[in-house]
């Protein structure tokens, strides 16, 4: 491939990394004082009798931060050719860091429940799940060297990784088109309702679509 080619296939994984990296390190450093400070005074997701959900809301917080912002990077092509020793370790952390911001958010859950209410409670649960699916079947693939299923899980684990970049880009989006019409403090409005599945699942349609336009990987 020419370079201009190369860099033409890294310019939209770099714009949603340039976009998404001032929220994820928004998360990893709220996920850090979660871990170190008693927070429980400043921000509703911590409460001062919940040491475990608590822990597990601050853990998410930081590993969900570090794969919105290595997600995209693993999709850009040069680093995948020049450097695929920092593809495979950057691939193992990104992986790791999902398992337990999944595993962090569904605990959360389960523990805390979420400040919507049950719908959203089910919304997030689901976006857990398939993280957690999307995680074990890229690695599976990578294992295996089948490289076409790898690529295509890996394409499912990104548009998760930068959802919930997504979930905040659809409310601002919204503030600026209606000033917030249909949603509310709580997250019980329509809009909310909508959002809870909105931020992921029309994106891995797309991918789904994607993935049936070019069913075979460019290396
Ligand atoms: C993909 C990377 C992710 C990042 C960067 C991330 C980041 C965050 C942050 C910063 C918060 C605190 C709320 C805020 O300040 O806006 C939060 C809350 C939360 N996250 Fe995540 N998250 C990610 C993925 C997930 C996943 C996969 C789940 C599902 C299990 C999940 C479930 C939750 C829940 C339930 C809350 C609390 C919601 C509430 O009651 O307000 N997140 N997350």
């Amino acid at each position: 491939m020419t370079a201009r080619g190369e860099w033409a296939r890294a310019a939209g994984p770099v714009l949603v990394l340039l976009l998404a990296w001032p929220f994820g390190l928004y998360a990893v450093e709220l996920g850090l004082r979660g871990l170190t400070e008693r927070l429980w005074i400043e921000s509703r997701l911590f409460g001062r009798q919940t040491p475990v959900a608590n822990g597990a809301i601050a853990l998410h917080m930081v590993t969900g931060g570090i794969i919105t912002i290595l997600a995209p990077l693993q999709l850009v092509p040069a680093l995948r050719r020049r450097w695929p020793a920092w593809h495979r370790w950057a691939g193992r952390v990104t992986v790791a860091a999902a398992l337990v911001a999944a595993l962090g958010g569904l605990a959360y859950i389960a523990l805390r429940g979420t400040i919507g209410g049950p719908p959203m409670s089910a919304g997030f649960a689901l976006f857990g799940l398939l993280m957690g699916l999307a995680v074990v079947q890229t690695v599976r693939f990578a294992r295996a060297r089948d490289i076409r299923r790898h690529r295509n899980w890996a394409l499912r684990l990104f548009v998760l990784a930068v959802a919930s970049f997504l979930y905040r880009l659809h409310y601002a989006l919204w503030e600026i088109a209606t000033g917030g019409a249909a949603s509310n403090d709580a997250f019980t409005g329509a809009f909310d309702r909508v959002q809870v599945f909105a931020f992921y699942l029309p994106y891995l349609a797309l991918v789904e679509l994607w993935i049936r336009v070019r069913p075979e990987p460019r290396l």
